[in-house]
């Protein structure tokens, strides 16, 4: 038995650009996904560049990691960026209140965080702090990044060693505002908006798309009240949805030990995400019909309980290939909406909930997710193609969700690339693909899959899920169950 699969689009046709910023990563003072995941200090024998190791600098290289969302998360509303300057001897100890209670010797502050993404060659998103911040710190923060006048805060990053000002593709005011961030209303906090996006001043040309403190989960009031009420420019519109496989904070599910059982729930918990970025997007077209306002996914992933024998402030998990299928499965939805999805935060990059690069000490594994950014960095700021899909059933008798997903795009370099992902553990897919506007014989690429439905990489065994190649007849060929794949089609 297959789920019979068919396909259609006309590859003349044009949908719109897949942000580049959909692929964004988090990186947030948290656990080991700073310390010790990216950073280990200039004089650490782990090999470095600036202080950044450099197994994780080449690896994140390779799936072109387009932008970093930092400090937080939580961590932004209470964080106060001059206890990131100057000498790193010298900065201030705090306690990392929201994430095992440690201490944060401000060892990676606003230089180090640019340095990083200069090295990785991508833009930076950094999230200012509004729950416990002022108006006057957020801009002077900004000041200090962006000024290339003779300001004395201008000068003072001059003196800590950065002549040039840097360019913030991305600034959040504040994090999680209904929670963590403060416990507002969204009536109070975009009056707070409108306070603050106020005194955000950057030279002409250097203002970064700025973007309110949404809602997350089933939730669109956030998304409702803030895209009627903002008086100030507003870029976008966070909005942050977590995949628990039982939706119930304290018994989410295990990382690596399931069934097939929990493998549905954990595809019909992340497949939500369709509704989802639907019903905040009605709001969006409501309250701003110009596309004006962006929904920015930036926070999204899995979130399993914590490991028994590690801090669970950490939120260490490990990563398997169900993690991989549902990152492709997030990644079509985000296409299917990329008109106003333009940029998600996966959370997180390194060691932190769903990573893609795990470490221990000086050694490094990349994880299934990884691979599955590999794979789908041709779809950057490609330019969708419309389709229609009969995608087959896959059910667990009570629920049904579609068993195969798809996206198909016109790269950059002008070749036509189809997605597709088999959400199905058991049961392989007949694709059945009719093409039009242009002829093609065959698809080549890369399949992500596994005999295990657990199958992850370990320390031990880290070739366990890779992509290997994969080849077909363009019309018809077979997904195998549990299965990403990403092809161009020639
Ligand atoms: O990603 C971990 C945490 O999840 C973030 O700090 C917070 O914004 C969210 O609740």
């Amino acid at each position: 038995k297959q789920h019979e699969v068919s396909i259609e689009a006309d590859v003349s046709q044009q949908g719109p650009t897949i942000n580049k910023d959909i692929y964004g990563q988090f990186a947030e003072h948290l656990g080991r996904g700073i310390y010790e995941g990216i950073w280990v200090g200039k004089d650490s024998d782990i090999p470095n560049t600036k202080g950044f190791r450099n197994d994780v600098l080449n690896a994140l290289r390779d799936i072109k990691v387009p932008l970093v969302r930092w400090p937080g998360g939580c961590f932004a509303d209470e964080y106060h960026w001059r206890d990131g300057i100057g000498d790193p001897s010298e900065r201030p100890v705090k306690v990392n209140t929201h994430w095992g209670g440690v201490e944060e010797d401000n060892a990676v502050g606003t230089h180090e965080f640019f340095d990083f993404v200069e090295l990785l060659g991508a833009d930076a998103y950094v999230n200012g702090n509004l729950g416990s911040g002022t108006v006057r710190e957020m801009a002077e923060w900004v000041e200090y990044m962006t000024s290339d006048k003779n300001s004395t805060l201008a000068n003072e990053r001059r003196a800590n060693g950065r002549d040039e000002p840097w360019d913030i593709a991305y600034f959040g005011i504040g994090n999680e505002s209904w929670g963590c961030g403060g416990h507002m209303s969204p009536e109070y906090y975009v009056n707070l908006y409108n306070q603050f996006a106020t005194f955000i001043k950057t030279p002409p040309g250097k203002k970064p798309k700025l973007v309110g403190s949404g809602g997350h989960t089933e939730d669109t009031e956030w998304t409702d009240v803030l895209s009627a009420n903002i008086e100030r420019n507003m870029d976008g519109i966070s909005y942050h949805f977590y995949t628990l496989p039982n939706s119930d904070w304290q018994n989410k599910g295990h990382a690596t030990e399931f069934d097939q059982s929990d493998w549905f729930k954990t595809m019909e918990r992340t497949y939500r995400m369709d509704k989802y970025l639907r019903d905040n997007i009605a709001k969006l077209e409501q309250n701003d019909p110009d596309g004006d306002i962006g929904l920015y996914v930036d926070e999204w992933g899995t979130w399993y309980d914590p490991e028994p024998d590690r801090e669970p402030g950490f939120l260490y998990q490990q990563n398997t290939l169900r993690d991989a299928v549902l990152t492709a499965v997030n990644f079509n939805l985000f296409h299917d909406y990329a008109d106003r999805v333009h940029m998600t935060n996966i959370a997180q990059m390194v060691n932190v909930l769903q990573a893609m690069i795990l470490t221990d000490g000086a050694d490094m594994l990349l994880t299934p997710t990884y691979h599955v950014y590999g794979m789908y960095k041709v779809f950057q700021d490609a330019t969708a193609i419309p389709y229609s899909i009969a995608s087959g059933e896959y059910s667990n008798g009570e629920q049904t969700l579609p068993a195969v997903t798809t996206s198909i795009a016109r790269g950059t370099d002008g070749k036509v690339y189809i997605a597709l992902v088999n959400l199905d553990p058991a049961v392989d897919a007949e694709i059945n693909l009719n093409l039009s506007g242009a002829d093609f014989a065959s698809l080549s690429g890369q399949i992500l899959t596994a005999d295990a439905i657990t199958a992850k990489n370990t320390f031990d065994a880290k070739g366990q899920v890779k992509p290997t190649a994969f080849t077909a007849d363009a019309d018809n060929f077979v997904l195998p169950a549990k299965s990403v794949v990403v092809a161009e089609l020639k």
